[in-house]
Parts: structure tokens; sequence; C-alpha cells
């Protein structure tokens, strides 16, 4: 299993891809519109992420079937796009997960999206340069192993990105918990 894509409605969508070509290294990868008829058109930009599933993942491939794997699972492992964790919360009336479930209809959403990088750091301080977005929190959240940092939602998909730097699997239940405090008024 793998991330297939994410899907985002926004309103001028050269400018968004552009973001995403250029603050995330994404490439474009084909244009499309559909025709709902009486004038009604969807005009849609499809982007890949920057990374060669095919051939250099830890996955042989023949036509779309797995027939086996890389002997060395360490070989190709950086350009494998693997599958994302999905992190699921509720929260009690008046918590700060309660309140942003109560604020979207009762019915929530996506809150965040985590993509891992090299460097935390490097990555808040290239897009503060550039930017891209704002951070919840002047410096990382950091764990033994696990560094976070969440951006203020984005001018132009309304999404937080979450930059994680891990050394190990597994989360932080301190880090998700300064995490989720320094979004409480967002
Ligand atoms: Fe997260």
């Amino acid at each position: 299993m793998r991330l297939d894509h994410i899907a985002y409605r926004v309103a001028d969508r050269h400018k968004t891809a552009k973001f995403f070509q250029d603050a995330l290294g994404y490439k474009l990868q084909q244009e499309f519109d559909i025709d709902f008829g009486e004038g009604q058109f969807v005009k849609c930009l499809a982007l890949e992420p920057p990374e060669n599933v095919i051939p250099k993942g830890p996955w042989v491939y023949h036509g779309e079937v797995i027939v086996g794997l890389f002997a060395d699972p360490n070989e190709g492992y950086q350009d494998y796009h693997l599958a994302p964790e999905i992190f699921v919360s509720d929260g009690t009336p008046g918590s700060i997960v309660g309140n942003w479930v109560a604020a979207r209809s009762g019915v929530g959403g996506i809150h965040h999206m985590a993509y891992q990088v090299d460097s935390v750091a490097d990555t808040m301080k290239m897009w503060r340069e550039k930017g891209y977005a704002e951070f919840t929190s002047e410096e990382p959240m950091r764990c033994p192993g696990l560094t976070q940092v969440f951006t203020k939602p984005s001018a132009l998909t309304g999404v937080i990105y979450e930059f994680i730097e891990r050394q190990e699997y597994g989360f932080c239940r301190d880090n998700v918990k300064a995490l989720m405090e320094s979004t409480a008024k967002l």
C-alpha cells in the first residue's frame, strides 16, 4: 500500500500547483478538464512526487504485479513512496479536538498532512524565508528519535502541514500534546 494521491479543491490551481512544485519538489504530470455539461467544467492538474517508485523501490514489478523484493531492504528505500500512517483523534466537548470537530459541522475533516523531511529545522528555515507558511511554534517539538512541527493553515489550501523527522517509528505522546496545543486557536 502506498499514498496514491491527495486531492485538493482550491481557488487557483496554477498558483497552488506552483507552490507544491517550488516548496515540496512535485512535478507536473498532466492536466485535464472534466466537462459536466451546461458550461460546467472542473479543471485538474496532476502532480507527481519527486521520488521514483520504479525501478529503485524495494518492490520489483512486472507490469503492475509485484513479483519480489530487492535482497537488500535498504536498497532504494529513500525512493519508495511509503504508505502513510493514519492518525485518528476525537475529543470530549470543549477539548481542542472536540472544538475543532464541532466547528466543522460536527464531522471534522483532514486536519493536517505530515511530510517526512531530512531536517525539520532546515525545512522551517526555508519555508519562512520563502514565505510559504507560518508555524505554530518558534522551535520544532523534540522527543527522542522524533522531531515535529506544524505550519499554520496554508493560505492556498487551508491545510496545516506537519514536518516530521524520524530516527525511529511510532509517536511521542508529549509531542502530540504539544502539537495539538499549538493549534488550539486555529
Ligand atoms: Fe501528525
